[in-house]
């Protein structure tokens, strides 16, 4: 049994609450270092097209051994697919990449209203998850005027919101929004980067 427990999102499908990141790990690094994660008992690996690294970590899920229904896989839409017809062929891309039968979560990296209408995009969110091909969609970065926005016209509520949550930047507004519409709240540098394993108050509560 993994140590890690799940969290169940709003459709039914469960989560690893603890994942390891690709961000910033160059490609050619990308398949070691997320074998090793996989090797010590990660089940959850967070890529995005943005970080060029896709490819590599579907190498290391496939070349795992381990059975792909025990490796959860989120990616996210690359910032220049804010259009219908941009997703649909971005995430193509992802699922020719990673080289996986499916992908677990497929988020919209960030709003980004005025470089596009995340509310069309958010239409081709749903269609790649009526696909089958993504079993959870979401976003990223949303605040919560995008999220009411997004919600206005949507037929299928956002499974998570990633968004960057650590002692020092706690996001109460956009955690009881999500926690009100069934859009459960994902941490990106939940440690602040390394800054929370240094603070004496929270070294204190943790002795
Ligand atoms: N959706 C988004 O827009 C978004 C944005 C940012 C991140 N993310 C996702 O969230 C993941 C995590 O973000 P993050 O890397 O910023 O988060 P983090 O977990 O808060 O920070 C990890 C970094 O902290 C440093 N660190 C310092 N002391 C450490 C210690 N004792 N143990 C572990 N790490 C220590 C490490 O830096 P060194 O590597 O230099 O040692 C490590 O890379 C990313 O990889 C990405 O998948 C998403």
């Amino acid at each position: 049994m993994s140590a890690v427990p799940d969290v169940t999102l709003n459709n039914g499908v469960r989560i690893p609450q603890l994942g390891f990141g690709t961000f910033q790990i160059p490609p050619e690094q990308t398949r070691e270092a997320t074998l090793a994660a996989l090797e010590t008992g990660y089940r959850h690996i967070d890529t995005a097209q943005m970080y060029g690294n896709e490819k590599e970590v579907g190498q290391a899920v496939r070349d795992s051994g381990l059975d792909r229904a025990d490796v959860f896989v989120t990616s996210k839409l690359d910032n220049g697919a804010h259009a219908y017809d941009d997703a649909l062929r971005a995430f193509d891309g992802t699922m020719d990449a990673l080289d996986l039968d499916h992908l677990d979560l497929f988020l919209i990296h960030w709003p980004l209203p005025g470089r596009g209408d995340f509310t069309e995009t958010w239409k081709a969110m749903e269609e790649i998850y009526r696909s089958g091909r993504a079993k959870a969609v979401g976003v990223s970065n949303f605040q919560p005027p995008h999220l009411r926005r997004l919600l206005e016209g949507a037929q299928v509520v956002p499974a998570v919101n990633q968004i960057e949550v650590h002692p020092y930047l706690t996001q109460d507004a956009v955690r009881s929004f999500g926690a009100e519409h069934e859009i459960a709240t994902e941490a990106w540098s939940p440690i602040a980067q390394g800054k929370v394993l240094g603070d004496p108050v929270i070294a204190e509560h943790l002795a």
